[in-house]
């Protein structure tokens, strides 16, 4: 499948610190092994996306492998925080579809590997996705997340608008239903032509 991708992939090269890049489905391809570390190592750490601990490898290639074929639909954008051949986060935006929802984009999986936390690259991602979004015409962004964990703080802090909070929504890796809280966030600025009041 991405058997094509190796010779032109250029986000897992060597460097001296973290670059966000935008993942294409063949760079993604070349990267499945360390997109399957991440994974695996976010959930085992008891975060809330989507998956219970212990994370099988195969679980977690095969959520990559549909998360893939996504961004080679056109359907996601996948953005990678990479340094020295290592990949430290990831987050997606799934493009919304139909045709009232086209300036409107679900933020979905920001993840940071737990050796690379603390550095300002959750945030950056966060920065980055809000950018390819903007460029998109996708000026409304929403996401979830579990209420009390270090991401809610992260996107208050960037400005997201808590829209409520729905309680025992998921179900945490100790076996509770935690609450998760509904953000969004209108990106307007810079956007010529987009909003008509
Ligand atoms: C949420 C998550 C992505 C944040 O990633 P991160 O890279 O640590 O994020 P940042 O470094 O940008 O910010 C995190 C904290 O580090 C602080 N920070 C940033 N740069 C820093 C630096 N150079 N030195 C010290 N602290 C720093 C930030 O102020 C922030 O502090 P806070 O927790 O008190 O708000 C990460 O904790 C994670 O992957 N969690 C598990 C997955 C998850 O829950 N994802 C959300 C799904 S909705």
């Amino acid at each position: 499948m991405f058997g094509d991708a190796a010779p032109g992939f250029r986000a897992c090269e060597s460097t001296q610190t973290y670059r966000v890049e935008r993942l294409s489905a063949a760079d993604a391809g070349a990267c499945l092994d360390g997109l399957v570390a991440l994974l695996r190592d976010v959930v085992d750490g008891g975060a809330s996306v989507g998956f219970l601990p212990p994370l099988d490898p195969a679980a977690a290639a095969e959520y990559w492998v549909a998360a893939i074929r996504a961004v080679a639909a056109g359907t996601r954008v996948l953005l990678a925080a990479v340094e020295d051949g290592a990949v430290l986060g990831s987050v997606q935006a799934d493009l919304a579809p139909m045709p009232n929802a086209r300036h409107r984009a679900e933020v979905m999986k920001l993840m940071v590997h737990s050796v690379a936390r603390r550095r300002g690259i959750g945030g950056a991602l966060m920065r980055a996705i809000e950018d390819a979004a903007r460029a998109m015409g996708r000026t409304l962004l929403v996401l979830d997340t579990r209420r009390g964990d270090a991401a809610e703080r992260l996107y208050e802090r960037l400005g997201y608008v808590r829209a409520g909070v729905i309680p025992r929504y998921a179900r945490g890796a100790a076996g509770s239903l935690d609450d998760t809280v509904l953000f969004y966030r209108e990106l307007w600025d810079g956007v010529a032509n987009v909003r008509q009041e």
